[in-house]
């Protein structure tokens, strides 16, 4: 198998070579792409030296007899390369906003909707949103059991959400903090270190941040549920890595709490942590780093008899990106005919 990652540099891109590295994809060879900054760049990858990293757009034929392009590098350069990206075959997973709502575009969650990949008439398949992959993961197995009528969810999201700059930015600005001097803002909105910024994305019309709408359309989209309403509030915390979301649902008829436990216990990409005791809910200092969506404080909702409450936290550059890219890669190679 050959693949391509673009935007190798990057938060997203540099964790595509750890869980590609690890995946038991049979990668023969392996193509890095990125902008000037990064070019001539070596990665490591599975043992080996890799690259030099390739400036997108040079070559006409640079994608020419791969199987996947994994992108990372933003939506605008989703948007003007996609067609050389697929031009030579390749299918084009793509982790940017670009083409997530488009119709002839799958947006999937292998747990949820792994077949949608399987028809991407375009080549190219959407990684949804990362806070949006981890609540839907959450959401499905409660679906099973009764459907879900509507979804309130308050995100505490990482800093490294905002791409390695963002990691680097908390990093300076809580030590200038410590150290007594003026915190510079450039990649957040203001001061992320020692603060919370209820402003993720651009504003749009109706009050809601763009990261939020996301949330409310693509879930209906990966749920195949244009009726479930989705209400969000998007925040930034001065977390580096792993977003957190305190969730409640309403569903059709009332699911106990023990019923709960049983879903999340079992459900695919979920791995329950939820005793009611000091330590005993996920967090992401303990979930930064590894695979699975994490699920605990499961409660009734003490303010509608048909819902519940729950909290959920998992590491947004795997499980919310590369990690759910390569999965869908793995979900086609297993079920293409
Ligand atoms: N961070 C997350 O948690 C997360 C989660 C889900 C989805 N995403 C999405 O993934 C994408 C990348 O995010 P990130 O967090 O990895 O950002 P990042 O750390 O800022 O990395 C951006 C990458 O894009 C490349 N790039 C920028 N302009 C380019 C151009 N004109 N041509 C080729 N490559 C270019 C950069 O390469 P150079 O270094 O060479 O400029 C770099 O590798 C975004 O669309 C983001 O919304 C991010």
């Amino acid at each position: 198998m050959k693949v391509a990652i673009v935007g190798a540099s990057g938060a997203v891109g540099q964790e595509f070579l750890n869980v590609l590295g690890a995946s038991a994809l049979p990668i023969e060879e392996l193509r890095l792409f990125g902008s000037q900054r990064s070019a001539g760049r070596r990665y490591t990858f599975r043992g080996a030296t890799v690259g030099p990293v390739r400036v997108l757009g040079d070559d006409p034929r640079a994608f020419d007899g791969l199987d996947f392009a994994f992108v990372s590098a933003g939506g605008d350069v989703s948007k003007q390369y996609a067609s050389l990206i697929t031009s030579g075959g390749a299918l084009m997973i793509d982790n940017s906003s670009a083409f997530r709502m488009d119709e002839d575009v799958p947006l999937v969650v292998p747990e949820v909707n792994g077949a949608d990949a399987l028809d991407a008439p375009r080549r190219i398949i959407a990684n949804p949103n990362c806070t949006t992959i981890q609540m839907v993961v959450a959401l499905a197995p409660i679906n099973r059991l009764s459907v879900i009528r509507r979804v309130h969810v308050a995100t505490y999201q990482a800093a490294s959400g905002a791409g390695a700059m963002g990691m680097e930015e908390l990093r300076t600005q809580t030590a200038a903090i410590v150290e007594g001097r003026k915190p510079e803002a450039k990649k957040f909105v203001t001061t992320l270190a020692y603060n919370l910024i209820p402003h993720i994305d651009v504003f749009c019309d109706n009050g809601y941040t763009r990261e939020e709408m996301k949330m409310h359309s693509e879930t209906k989209k990966i749920m195949h549920a244009p009726s479930l309403e989705v209400s969000a509030t998007c925040v930034r915390v001065p977390v580096e890595r792993a977003h957190s979301e305190a969730i409640w649902v309403e569903t059709e008829r009332p699911i106990s709490v023990a019923e709960a436990r049983e879903a999340f216990a079992s459900a695919p990409g979920v791995v329950l942590v939820d005793r009611a005791e000091a330590l005993g809910y996920p967090m992401p200092k303990d979930a930064a780093g590894t695979d699975p969506v994490y699920v605990g404080r499961i409660r009734a909702d003490l303010a509608n008899p048909n819902g519940l409450s729950f909290w959920a936290v998992a590491d947004q550059i795997r499980k919310g990106a590369a990690l759910n890219a390569v999965q869908i890669a793995e979900y086609i190679v297993a079920h293409r005919r």
